[in-house]
């Protein structure tokens, strides 16, 4: 769509997001599009995620404007939940057609729009492309691997995701080393949240407790998997006190277990918190476990040993240069792995490539490049 603003002429995108990941990722590109005279934008929030917790409050902390479009989608099975944001972005696109879908991550709404935009013939880009597990048995592989194959820009977070884009045969023209715009997100709000002292709610100091999140499928849909989780950090609690913001995913399967009935000394479980409280508790904790694509990026430019609790991870760099430590759901893993924290064997990390702060504009400029505005030249 080109429209003209005072004789200027601009084009217009949509900006997609659905879960409380895309809010931390979208809110960056925000603040630099609106200082932009040709690129505008709608944003359409799919509600893959409608809880006040998982998405209202991710708004007013990060300063997002209030979504154009809400879709409304609710939770579902994922063919469900798919059809249903394909058939009303269906509509949204077909009302206002934009020059651009903009897509972040990996979840169900991510390839849902991809997938819409790219059957209408809209040009797609992909912020966080060309990450791959290679492992098929999670939703977000499947999501990563359709949204990246019909997207026209591959805006790339960190080095594997190039080799894994030119592996595929996508050329190299489509391919942008922007950084990772969840880090420009982390840097803006880090001076508050280090300031915060979220961990003192549950009677803590700084340095002597270790942050807890969860929920992977893979991880607690299992009722077996996530007992024997649940029975680790139980024991591990004993030793180092344990903050745990518990998705509703994994409350659902807590609270079939019966394992929420009886409170265990040291072991916090709490509804989510908000994006400043989540970063303060990560860069005052000793350690974090995690299953979270996110935590493990925003662990290692805290500087703070994290305990994936996965098999693989599409986000290698975490592990060769960040602060991450692959420990699956072996709970002699993860015991061993926290030992040696508490004994201060752990890795330091380094300092990541264009993980600086300046992501959105290096993916703005990517995407004028791509639609042609430029000095001189209109949409
Ligand atoms: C989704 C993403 C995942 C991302 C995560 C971040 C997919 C396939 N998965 O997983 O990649 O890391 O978001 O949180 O897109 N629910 C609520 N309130 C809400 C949202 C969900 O209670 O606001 C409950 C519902 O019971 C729902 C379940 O959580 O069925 C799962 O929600 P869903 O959006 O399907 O997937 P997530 O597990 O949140």
């Amino acid at each position: 769509m080109r429209l003209s603003k005072s004789s200027q002429e601009y084009c217009v995108l949509d900006l997609v997001v659905g879960a409380r990941p895309n809010l931390v990722k979208v809110a960056p590109l925000i603040r630099e599009l609106q200082y932009d005279d040709q690129l505008k934008f709608r944003l359409v929030h799919t509600g893959q995620h409608y809880d006040n917790r998982m998405s209202e409050e991710f708004f007013d902390v990060l300063e997002i404007p209030h979504e154009h479009v809400n879709l409304e989608v609710g939770s579902s099975s994922h063919a469900k939940q798919t059809a249903c944001i394909m058939e009303r972005f269906e509509d949204c696109l077909m009302g206002r057609r934009p020059s651009m879908v903009v897509v972040f991550g990996d979840v169900n709404s991510t390839m849902a729009c991809a997938l819409v935009g790219a059957k209408l013939g809209i040009p797609i880009a992909h912020v966080e492309a060309g990450l791959r597990s290679f492992d098929r048995s999670m939703p977000e592989e499947i999501n990563r691997i359709v949204t990246d194959s019909l997207s026209d820009l591959l805006l790339v977070s960190e080095p594997a995701g190039m080799v894994n884009l030119r592996s595929e045969g996508r050329p190299e023209t489509a391919i942008r080393f922007v950084g990772n715009i969840m880090i420009d997100s982390l840097l803006r709000h880090l001076p508050v949240c280090s300031a915060r002292k979220t961990y003192s709610h549950y009677g803590l100091m700084p340095g002597q407790y270790a942050l807890l999140t969860l929920h992977r499928p893979s991880n607690v849909d299992d009722q077996e998997t996530l007992r024997s989780l649940w029975t680790c950090f139980k024991e591990l609690s004993s030793i180092i006190p344990i903050i745990f913001p518990a998705h509703p995913r994994t409350v659902k399967t807590l609270k079939e277990l019966d394992l929420l009935l009886v409170k265990t000394p040291n072991l916090h479980v709490t509804d989510p918190v908000d994006y400043l409280d989540v970063l303060c508790l990560q860069k005052h904790a000793l350690f974090v476990m995690t299953d979270s694509g996110g935590i493990q990026e925003e662990s290692s430019v805290l500087g703070v040993p994290c305990l994936t609790l996965r098999e693989n991870t599409e986000r290698p760099i975490t592990v060769s240069e960040g602060t991450s430590t692959l420990v699956g759901k072996s709970t002699e893993h993860i015991w061993r792995a926290a030992q040696d924290i508490l004994q201060g064997r752990y890795k330091k990390g380094k300092p990541i490539a264009l993980w600086d702060g300046r992501a959105a504009h290096r993916i703005v400029s990517s995407i004028k490049e791509h639609l042609g505005l430029g000095a001189g030249r209109s949409c």
